[in-house]
């Protein structure tokens, strides 16, 4: 369900010992406005300190409370003394004092002053008057991308949902339209992705191992875990991903490399829309015609950069490492992008070949993975989603409550301290979130030296 910050619009009467009172009796009150903020004077006789408000002037001294008529300034109490004015704007006569009043903000200690702002997660609120001596905080309604309702609720039934969810601190303040727009970055599949061939492989099912972790089978080869920042790259940060895996893994580490996804981000930018999300297929067609280079010659910056290597042409005069066992002038190439049909080839593919990119319909409840076997919860009563695109790499199974429980070992690129350790789990083979729908991969165009040298030495496994 989705939390409603308006639901904290309480109102609540704060009264105060009336001995502390100031008499508000000025005909300023309705005019609000920051005078003696502005003016930067409180304290003794300062005639000079005036402004001129209503055809006349008013002041922000101590004295302006000692002549007949209030001429004190309507910010002089809360600016000058802290203390808050009434709510009612109508005293013209002298009368009992008014109570001072404030708004209690929710989950914490404070209380606003009338007027007074303050940032409730993602949603500015301000307490305002609801009547005499009344006073609401009245926050603006944006769902936001930390929702305590969500935590809260996955948290105290973790076995029934099969994860636990986390506030992550990065997130927290942000609203879930700008999570989607920004933490995911794929768009949606297009109908030639859709229409892409599956590879058929001869293998059989019933063989493949039931837990395989891609580090373990080759350490040192697998890409760690990137965090994209607040730009929609995901189809960038992956497909560099899974590439750099793969030159690793069929060169036997000859060509191990961190390939650029920021060279993706700001120079693949035909039909593509940098940080604002980017389709797959023309990552790898643009992988594939014109290569990538290494993440030191174009680190990520997570920005719609212009695109400072040229597509063809010298590396060395960019100051740039060509392949190693490529010319002056390549760049890491892939083969064609080829799609997996389902649970059982994408398991024989990332044996065979290393890691594979997925799609997943991201919901509102996954942000706040923090461990388990994720399955979409709809606890959100919204329906707001994005696409996004992340890395499979490898696959086991758990005994949990609801029994024997698989699941796909996937990496994310929201940074270490996301999900257990930037990885996540989430069932498999009931295309949980649409995570086995859309399944691509690619072979390196490793050099045909290495790939007979690497041929002649053992697997690292
Ligand atoms: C303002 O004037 C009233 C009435 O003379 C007095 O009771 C009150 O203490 C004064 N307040 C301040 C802050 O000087
Ligand atoms: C609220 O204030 C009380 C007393 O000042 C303090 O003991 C308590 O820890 C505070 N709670 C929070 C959530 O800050
Ligand atoms: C979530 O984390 C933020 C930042 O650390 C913190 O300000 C906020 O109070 C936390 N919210 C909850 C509900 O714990
Ligand atoms: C996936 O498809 C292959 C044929 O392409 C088939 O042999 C295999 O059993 C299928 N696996 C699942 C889980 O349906």
């Amino acid at each position: 369900m989705t939390m409603n910050w308006c639901l904290l619009a309480g109102v609540i009467t704060l009264f105060l010992s009336v001995s502390s009172l100031p008499y508000y009796e000025d005909d300023f009150s309705d005019i609000q406005g920051p005078y003696c903020e502005n003016i930067g004077c409180c304290n003794d006789r300062q005639d000079s300190c005036s402004v001129p408000i209503l055809g006349t002037l008013c002041y922000c001294d101590e004295f302006c409370n000692h002549t007949r008529v209030d001429d004190c300034c309507p910010d002089f109490w809360y600016h000058c003394k802290g203390i808050p004015p009434p709510t009612t704007t109508t005293t013209t006569t002298r009368g009992p004092p008014q109570p001072i009043v404030g708004c209690e903000v929710e989950g914490s200690n404070r209380t606003v002053f009338w007027k007074e702002k303050v940032i409730v997660n993602c949603n500015e609120c301000i307490c305002e008057s609801a009547g005499r001596d009344k006073v609401e905080l009245l926050c603006e309604t944006n769902v936001c991308l930390m929702d305590p309702m969500i935590t809260e609720t996955i948290n105290r039934n973790p076995e029934k949902f099969g994860w636990t969810a986390a506030n992550y601190s990065e997130f927290w303040g942000r609203t879930l339209d700008e999570g989607i727009k920004l933490r995911l970055g794929t768009l949606p599949p297009q109908q030639f992705v859709m229409r892409m061939n599956s590879v058929r492989r001869m293998y059989d099912p019933n063989a493949l191992p039931r837990e395989f972790d891609s580090e373990e089978i080759w350490p040192g080869y697998i890409s760690g875990i990137r965090d994209q920042g607040w730009c929609g790259s995901s189809w960038a940060l992956s497909t560099a991903a899974v590439a750099s895996d793969r030159y690793a893994i069929v060169s036997k580490g000859k060509e191990a490399v961190e390939l650029s996804a920021q060279n993706l981000i700001s120079c693949d930018t035909k039909g593509q829309q940098s940080c604002s999300g980017g389709h797959l297929d023309r990552a790898w067609s643009f992988t594939k015609y014109y290569g990538l280079v290494d993440e030191e010659c174009f680190p990520y910056v997570g920005r719609n950069e212009p695109c400072t290597i040229k597509r063809q042409g010298s590396l060395a005069r960019a100051g740039c490492r060509p392949p190693k066992y490529g010319d002056r002038k390549s760049r890491y190439t892939v083969g064609p992008a080829y799609r997996l049909g389902n649970e059982t080839d994408i398991m024989y593919e990332i044996t065979k070949s290393g890691p594979v990119q997925a799609t997943m319909k991201v919901h509102h409840d996954f942000f706040t993975y923090n461990g388990g076997i994720y399955k979409h919860s709809d606890l959100n009563l919204n329906d707001r989603h994005g696409y996004h695109s992340v890395r499979i790499i490898g696959w086991g199974e758990e005994m949990t409550y609801n029994g024997l429980q698989k699941y796909w070992k996937v990496a994310n690129s929201w940074g270490p301290n996301w999900g257990e350790n930037g990885y996540f789990r989430i069932a498999r083979g009931t295309d949980e979130s649409e995570i086995e729908s859309f399944v691509i991969a690619s072979w390196p165009g490793v050099d045909r030296k290495i790939l007979l040298m690497a041929e002649e030495l053992p697997n690292p496994a």
